[in-house]
C-alpha cells in the first residue's frame, strides 16, 4: 500500500491505473479506522481494481470545536489496517492541501433539501463543510464509485443528491451497518465512550429495533412510539436529541410506505452516538425502494 499526502503524486498513480484501465473506488473516512471502514474496502473490491481510502478529519464539518479537538487520530494503527485489509492507496492529506485558501469556505457546496431536519437541524453546518469536502475528494480522485456506510443514513442521502445534482459520474454505493456483537454500531466515536457509558450504548439499538417492530405496520402510532423510546433512552441515561421515524427516502412517514427507517441521536456524557433501523411495512402499498 502506498502512503500518500500529496496531490501530485496521488495523481501520477492515478494515471498509471487509468492508463491500465482499471475501476476506481474512493473510500472517504476520518479514520480511527474500525471493521466498519474495513467492509467499504470489502465492498469496493467487488466493483473496482483499485481502491483508495482518504483518511481526513475535515475541519469545517464540525459544529464545536471540542468535538474537532476530541476526534480520535490514529493515522500509525489506520495505515496498518488498511493495508492488511489490501487498500492501493491511503491518502492522508494535509489541510492546505484539500483547502488552499483557507477554512473560511469562500467556495463551498451547500446542500439543502437533504441537508434539512435531523442532523441538519441539530449540527448547524455539519452538511456544508462535508459536502464540500466529498466533492473536493471526488474531484481529486475521480473514481468511478465512491462507498459510503449506511450509519450515516443522512449523510449517504446528501451525498447522492449532491453527486446527482451536481451530474458527477460517479456511482455512490451504501454498505450496511457493521456492529458490535452487543448491537452497538461502530462508530469511531465509540472509543470516547467510558466503561458504563459503553454498557449502556447497546440501548440505542434496542430502541431502535423495538421501534422498528411496533413501526411496522401502515397505521403504527409513529408519533407515540417516537415519545415512548425517547422517554425510556432518557430514564436510561441518554440525552436524546431526536428519535424520529422517516420514509426510506427520508421524507415524513405515511401509511402507504413500503420501507421506513427509524433514526435517533442521543448524547451518553460527552459522546454523541447516532444509529438507524430501516425496516419494511407489513402491507405497506408504496413500491418497494
Ligand atoms: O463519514 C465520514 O467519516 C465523513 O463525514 C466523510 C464522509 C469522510 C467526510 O469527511
Amino acid at each position: 500500500m502506498q502512503h500518500l499526502a500529496n496531490a501530485a503524486t496521488l495523481w501520477a498513480t492515478l494515471k498509471q491505473w487509468r492508463d491500465a484501465d482499471e475501476r476506481i473506488a474512493l473510500v472517504p473516512t476520518m479514520g480511527n479506522i474500525h471493521e466498519g471502514h474495513l467492509r467499504l474496502i470489502d465492498a469496493a473490491r467487488e466493483h473496482a481494481q483499485r481502491v483508495v481510502v482518504s483518511v481526513f478529519v475535515n475541519p469545517t464539518q464540525f459544529d464545536r470545536p471540542d468535538d474537532f479537538a476530541r476526534y480520535p487520530r490514529t493515522l500509525d494503527d489506520d495505515a496498518a489496517a488498511l493495508a492488511g485489509r489490501g487498500a492501493d492507496v491511503l491518502f492522508a492529506p494535509q489541510v492546505e492541501t484539500l483547502y488552499p485558501d483557507g477554512l473560511d469556505l469562500a467556495t463551498h457546496v451547500e446542500p439543502t433539501h437533504s441537508a434539512q431536519g435531523l442532523e441538519g437541524e441539530f449540527r448547524p453546518g455539519h452538511f456544508r463543510g462535508m459536502a464540500t469536502i466529498v466533492v473536493k475528494l471526488l474531484n481529486l480522485v475521480q473514481p468511478q464509485l465512491a462507498l459510503f456506510g449506511e450509519k450515516d443514513y443522512q449523510q449517504l442521502a446528501v451525498v447522492r443528491a449532491v453527486v446527482r445534482e451536481l451530474l458527477l459520474p460517479i456511482d455512490i454505493v451504501g454498505v450496511p451497518i457493521v456492529r458490535e456483537a452487543d448491537g452497538l454500531a461502530m462508530s469511531s466515536r465509540n472509543s470516547q465512550l467510558n466503561a458504563s457509558e459503553r454498557a449502556l450504548a447497546p440501548r440505542l439499538y434496542e430502541e431502535l429495533n423495538a421501534a422498528a417492530r411496533w413501526g411496522a405496520t401502515p397505521d403504527a402510532p409513529l408519533a407515540d412510539i417516537e415519545v415512548r423510546c425517547t422517554a425510556k433512552l432518557s430514564e436510561a441515561g441518554f440525552r436524546v436529541e431526536y428519535f424520529c421515524f422517516r420514509d426510506a427516502q427520508l421524507a415524513p412517514p405515511a401509511p402507504a410506505d413500503a420501507r421506513r427507517v427509524v433514526l435517533a441521536a442521543a448524547w451518553l456524557g460527552k459522546t454523541r452516538l447516532i444509529d438507524n433501523h430501516l425496516f419494511s411495512v407489513a402491507g405497506g402499498q408504496g413500491t418497494p425502494r
